[in-house]
């Protein structure tokens, strides 16, 4: 029997993990799986959890109002130590970019405790875009054992730089393996009977780069609201205050956009199958809706995740005024780029990521 412990601390990261969670605990002959959230986020870790019915073995609660970086990793490290030195299991398992997910693997690194990390090998190769995930996820590839990159496109990147090729296994992304569980044809909501009749654009902006040219995206969003009345924005704010300000400031009194809370996993997902495009600088969502063929319009400079510009399904509108209204309004209009854009392959995988990193597990302890 091989010990496994599942870290993880926020939103995105849950909605991946708790995927690989059930299919580990699942496989209860092979692996005793251990479960720690750090709590890097409070209301919006909670929200996954119940909706993939997962209880952690360990909280650290580590979350404070408006947090600062040394904040979570000097709360999420300590506890980790201290998890892993009472609990040594056989593997640590991380996802992605996040500070947690950072602050963990170093932790297992420090305590010689091998590190598997999913989502792995994703990359802008611009150390200040995404800040700080893009240092995040170099470092956690340095120190992890086995890699589970979600693409050959990832892959390549960590051969390239070095990891052994036996150590690299490409899965697919585990956010499409969520959508198998979430989303469902018979969904219904009070918000989508608001947005019915219209162009639903769903929206979400949070990234820590952003923050300072948010209200300038959102100044360029309310021009385009202004100009195509057919068109409806429902925008579930991120709890960040500094997002929440700004969202409220330039948007909170436009009749066509509803801000809302942020949705619960099962809801967001079905939103998203029910738009017609969606505007966002997430990274999850990037991989959710081409799987669900809504096309996106990236608010950002640069993305970690090409193979969904390659392959036709996300456009990068930057972060300049000017451009966001430019790449708005663009896929508004042209139908044929539409049309293209929602037919095109979808990258992630086929949605059993969490069935080939358990097994590959197995194979490996
Ligand atoms: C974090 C991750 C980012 C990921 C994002 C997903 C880091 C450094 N950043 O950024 O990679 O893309 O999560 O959403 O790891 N808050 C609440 N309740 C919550 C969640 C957040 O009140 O449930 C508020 C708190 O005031 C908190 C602030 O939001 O201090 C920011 O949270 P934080 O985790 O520091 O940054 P994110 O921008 O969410
Ligand atoms: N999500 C959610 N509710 C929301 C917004 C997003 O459940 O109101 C989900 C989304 O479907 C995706 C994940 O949260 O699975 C992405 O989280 P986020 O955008 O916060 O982080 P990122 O992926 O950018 O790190």
């Amino acid at each position: 029997m091989k010990k496994i412990t599942l870290v993880f601390g926020t939103r995105p990261e849950a909605v991946k993990m708790c995927p690989l969670v059930k299919e580990l605990k699942d496989r209860a002959d092979k692996f005793e799986t251990r479960v720690v959230v750090t709590g890097q986020h409070r209301e919006m870790l909670d929200q996954v959890l119940a909706a993939f019915g997962v209880a952690p073995d360990r909280d650290l609660d580590i979350m404070s109002d408006s947090q600062t970086l040394f904040d979570i990793t000097q709360r999420a490290s300590d506890g980790m130590r201290a998890e892993l030195e009472e609990n040594r299991p056989d593997a640590l398992l991380v996802h992605g970019d996040t500070t947690t997910a950072f602050a963990s693997a170093l932790a297992a690194f420090y305590l010689e405790i091998p590190v598997g990390h999913v989502e792995a090998g994703l990359r802008t190769y611009d150390i200040a875009a995404p800040f700080p995930e893009e240092f995040n996820r170099q470092a956690i590839d340095i120190v992890s054992r086995w890699s589970f990159a979600p693409t050959e496109a990832t892959r390549e990147n960590l051969i390239r730089e070095g990891k052994a090729p036996g150590t690299v296994f490409v899965t697919g992304n585990t956010e499409l393996d969520a959508l198998r569980f979430t989303v469902r044809e018979t969904y219904v909501h009070p918000e989508l009977d608001w947005a019915s009749g219209s162009r639903l654009v769903l929206m979400t902006a949070h990234r820590r780069e952003n923050l300072g040219v948010m209200r300038e995206i959102f100044t360029a969003v309310r021009r385009v609201l202004d100009e195509r009345e057919d068109v409806k924005i429902i925008y579930p704010v991120h709890l960040n205050p500094a997002v929440r300000d700004a969202a409220r400031e330039v948007l909170g009194n436009h009749p066509r956009v509803r801000l809302i809370d942020p949705l619960g996993v099962v809801d967001f997902h079905n939103f998203i199958a029910r738009s017609y495009l969606v505007l966002t600088d997430s990274g999850g969502i990037q991989e959710a809706a081409p799987a669900l063929g809504r096309p996106v319009i990236v608010l950002r400079d640069t993305t970690e995740r090409p193979e969904g510009v390659a392959a036709g399904t996300l456009r990068l509108a930057g972060t300049n005024g000017d451009s966001v209204y430019r790449e708005f309004l663009r896929l508004l209009d042209d139908a044929a780029l539409y049309e293209q854009m929602s037919k095109a392959p979808n990258p992630y995988g086929d949605g059993f990521a969490a069935k080939y990193i358990a097994d590959i597990l197995e194979a490996r302890l």
